[in-house]
């Protein structure tokens, strides 16, 4: 009769949910009935002995377990895995009895609830379709055996998303519970790549189980604080509903800030990136709750799950310019090594991202969302923080607590506070609690939160900190779709977050050193509704043509154009860009006036102009020196020296085209009235067309000087002199050299930076603005020619 009384009672719920919605009736119902008829729930684990299961989800069974014995419902557990039977169990059992009970259990119970915890449970090989086979028979024979009726059967699929679909199918063939009780699937993020594979992966489940059958986890749903934002918004709805819109919205700031690094998760990681990890998921879903018109019954799956979806479909595009990237500067290397990569492998995985978010729902119109997340930063911290416009001008007092902030902040947890919390501003309003297990804060009233003393908050927090996987495991238990992921869903979020994915497959995500030293590399700033670094790019590429191995990388630098790569691969593309610039001028009829740079950076290149060049146009080539040590030009400290050895004397050059800085004249070395500076000068005005060189190559010393334009030199960036001498810190102090004006009046000017010691140079000239004495090489600025850098990844990297 009982049972009769049940298949009636679910029948009706079942109506009433429309099926895919929660089950919540079901149990509470169930929960007030003779204990004897709740039937037993089965419980399998596939990855019973991976890391999320060792951490979390036995934590969160067992708690089930405890709160539950007795109450009317029985319970067997299995552990599946990969290993077989005599290897998984003794690593199951260890994780089993080590799981520790609730709080306010006593060690007594503890010990005896354990006791029955662990006979209930057992390991199994779980490997092939024939396994999955024998697990249901087991569980059936089992339940005939003992006369017990089934109330349901609770998968959690903690292994890699790779194997979700083969299991799901395995378990509709060979595991479903008779008619009459439930199957739920939890799966575990990620789900899928982008939208395509979301829906592919989507499509595949969807063969094996019904929707209403399938858990969709986002841990972030079972964090006390997330759970309860609908709720505080609806008991709070009186002081809202007149705030919560553009008109008193100044900002949203949804922000995920981590220490740690990506180490030990890198093969995961550096397919995923910051926003597939933590963006397009939790702060997503936190973003939605914020912005979702609050559900008239807040435990209706069907109507959160409509009103999620009307958020998504009102959110601006995002583009390209949408997000700013970072990546921390031990990253690459940290990639290379756990992942066996050779030393020119080069990741463009972000491990920072921030994002603005625009919608176009009138309420919110305008008001932009701020979504944050990285790792090496200074804090662990996640909060979601919404600051109100303030348009009350406090002409004396500015103390007075209508001049200060407004916010509220959902305080997920970690962070200065340690415990989650709902903050709201004593200027706003007095907050009713959000439900009988939560509580008011008033110690520590001067610590700073954003700017004010916490004694300018009301405080609210949950008596007992609870896991997020506890929670939500209690929720599956209890049939709560609500706190779940549903398919649609989830494909409208990875329909918003994949253009924009997209778009930044190919950028170059600016560097940053990791807290402590991060300073403000990675603040950023709204403009319009794209977001852009407040510093100057220090990087910023963008390849020109999507090279698939990335060996070349074009982007911008100081604002000029920049290109990078490997050592080898820039020299190389440099050697090519110069042949490329020889030939135009050739083809124009003109001959190519290059002047070249001493020191150590242009020797590869020199190398390889001698050596792989040979369709270079020498013969209509005329070579200058940009500067000159005052030596004599059979020594080894001399520039032309260098290149004569390393380049001309290895080309057809005619010998009228070669032409040295004059600095050794009547047997002495620079001195002013033997007017080498002049002779030169005239040399180049009467060779060369409006003596405007066609190319300079330059490099830059770590003082900031370039050619031999050192610090403090009085040049006008734009002088009509075109050579000079001038005077080094360093030994031979006397030098001759091209002048800023004879530079920047150049068709194409090229910087070559190498190697990792030039990093900080790279680093800090990327930060200076204008054109200080302090630093030469910023005053360089070709008026019509072309400014290029090339930066190998050492000295853009530091690596
Ligand atoms: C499960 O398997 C049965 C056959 O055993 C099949 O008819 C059904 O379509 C499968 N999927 C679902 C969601 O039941
Ligand atoms: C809210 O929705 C749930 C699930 O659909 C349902 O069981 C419950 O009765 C609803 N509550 C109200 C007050 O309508
Ligand atoms: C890298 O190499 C080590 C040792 O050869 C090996 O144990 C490890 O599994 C490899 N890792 C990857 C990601 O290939
Ligand atoms: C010489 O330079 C001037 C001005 O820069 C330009 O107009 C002219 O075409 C050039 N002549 C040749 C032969 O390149």
């Amino acid at each position: 009769m009982w049972k009769a009384m049940w298949g009636l009672l679910l029948l009706l719920v079942l109506l009433a949910c429309g099926v895919s919605c929660d089950e919540g009736g079901q149990d509470q119902d169930e929960e007030q009935k003779g204990p004897s008829r709740r039937g037993h729930i089965t419980i399998v684990v596939v990855g019973a002995t991976g890391d999320l299961a060792k951490k979390y989800l036995w934590q969160g069974f067992f708690h089930q377990y405890v709160s539950r014995v007795g109450k009317g419902h029985s319970f067997s557990f299995y552990g599946g895995g990969l290993s077989p039977d005599d290897q998984g169990t003794p690593r199951l059992f260890e994780i089993l009895k080590s799981q520790t009970c609730p709080a306010g259990v006593s060690e007594e119970r503890c010990a005896l609830v354990k006791e029955q915890f662990l006979r209930l449970s057992q390991y199994r090989q779980l490997r092939s379709a024939e396994d999955y086979q024998a697990l249901g028979q087991h569980i059936e024979t089992q339940l005939r055996q003992e006369g017990m009726v089934e109330a349901g059967r609770l998968f959690y699929l903690s292994v890699p998303p790779t194997a979700y679909a083969d299991i799901a199918e395995r378990v509709n063939r060979s595991c479903r519970p008779p008619r009459g009780a439930w199957l739920r699937v939890v799966l575990e993020k990620p789900f899928g790549h982008d939208l395509s594979s979301a829906q592919e992966l989507g499509t595949r489940l969807a063969k094996s189980l019904k929707e209403e059958e399938m858990y969709r986890i986002d841990h972030y749903l079972g964090k006390q604080v997330v759970s309860q934002i609908l709720p505080f918004r609806k008991e709070n709805s009186k002081f809202l509903q007149p705030i919560w819109n553009k008109h008193h919205i100044d900002r949203v700031d949804i922000v995920l800030k981590e220490t740690l690094d990506a180490k030990g998760r890198l093969s995961f990681y550096d397919q995923y990136g910051v926003i597939r990890d933590v963006i397009q998921n939790h702060l997503t879903e936190v973003m939605t709750l914020l912005t979702m018109s609050v559900p008239k019954n807040l435990t209706d799956c069907n109507e959160i799950n409509r009103n999620k979806l009307r958020v998504f479909s009102s959110l601006h595009r995002l583009e390209k310019g949408s997000a700013v990237i970072g990546q921390y500067q031990a990253y690459n290397s940290e990639v290379q090594l756990e992942l066996n990569k050779t030393k020119d492998h080069f990741s463009l995985t972000p491990t920072f991202a921030g994002i603005a978010i625009h919608t176009t729902m009138p309420q919110y119109e305008g008001v932009p969302m701020f979504l944050v997340s990285g790792k090496r930063l200074d804090e662990r911290v996640g909060y979601a923080r919404v600051t109100f416009k303030n348009n009350v001008f406090c002409v004396e007092d500015q103390s007075s607590v209508t001049c200060k902030p407004k916010q509220i902040i959902f305080y997920i947890g970690h962070g200065l506070l340690q415990y989650p919390a709902i903050l709201v501003s004593k200027n706003l309003f007095k907050p009713a609690l959000v439900n009988s297990g939560w509580k008011e804060v008033t110690e520590n009233q001067d610590k700073l939160l954003f700017g004010l003393p916490l004694s300018e908050y009301y405080i609210q927090t949950p008596m007992v900190q609870r896991e997020a996987y506890t929670e939500l495991i209690s929720q599956v238990f209890r049939g709560r779709r609500d706190h779940f992921l549903s398919s649609d869903s989830l494909l409208a979020s990875w329909k918003f977050w994949t253009p924009l994915l997209k778009s930044q497959e190919h950028t170059f995500p600016r560097p940053y050193p990791g807290s402590p030293s991060n300073a403000n590399l990675l603040d950023f700033q709204l403009q319009g509704r794209e977001v852009r670094f407040t510093t100057e790019a220090l990087v910023n590429v963008i390849p020109q043509e999507r090279t698939e191995s990335f060996q070349v990388m074009h982007g911008k630098y100081r604002g000029a154009d920049m290109v990078s790569a490997w050592p080898e691969e820039l020299v190389e593309r440099l050697a090519h860009d110069i042949e490329e610039a020889a030939e135009e001028a050739v083809l124009g009829g003109a001959p190519f006036h290059m002047a070249l740079s001493g020191g150590s950076s242009p020797l590869a290149l020199f190398k390889r102009l001698a050596q792989h060049h040979h369709t270079f146009p020498w013969w209509n080539t005329h070579v200058w020196l940009a500067d000159e040590r005052c030596v004599p030009p059979t020594e080894d400290e001399s520039n032309f020296r260098t290149v004569h050895d390393h380049l001309l004397r290895h080309v057809r050059l005619p010998y009228f085209n070669i032409h040295p800085m004059p600095v050794e004249l009547n047997q002495r070395l620079c001195v002013e009235e033997d007017g080498g500076a002049g002779a030169y000068e005239r040399d180049i005005a009467r060779l060369v067309n409006a003596s405007s060189l066609s190319y300079v190559l330059l490099g830059v010393g770590f003082d900031g000087h370039t050619a031999s334009l050192f610090p403090g030199n009085r040049l006008e960036a734009r002088g009509e002199r075109l050579v000079t001498l001038t005077e080094s810190p360093v030994k031979p102090h006397q030098r001759m050299s091209l002048t800023f004006g004879a530079i920047n009046r150049a068709q194409r000017v090229s910087v070559l930076v190498m190697g990792k010691g030039k990093h900080e140079l790279v680093t800090q000239l990327s930060r200076i603005k204008d054109t200080p004495d302090r630093w030469p090489i910023t005053k360089i600025q070709p008026a019509n020619g072309r400014l290029v850098w090339y930066i190998d990844y050492e000295a853009l990297l530091g690596q």
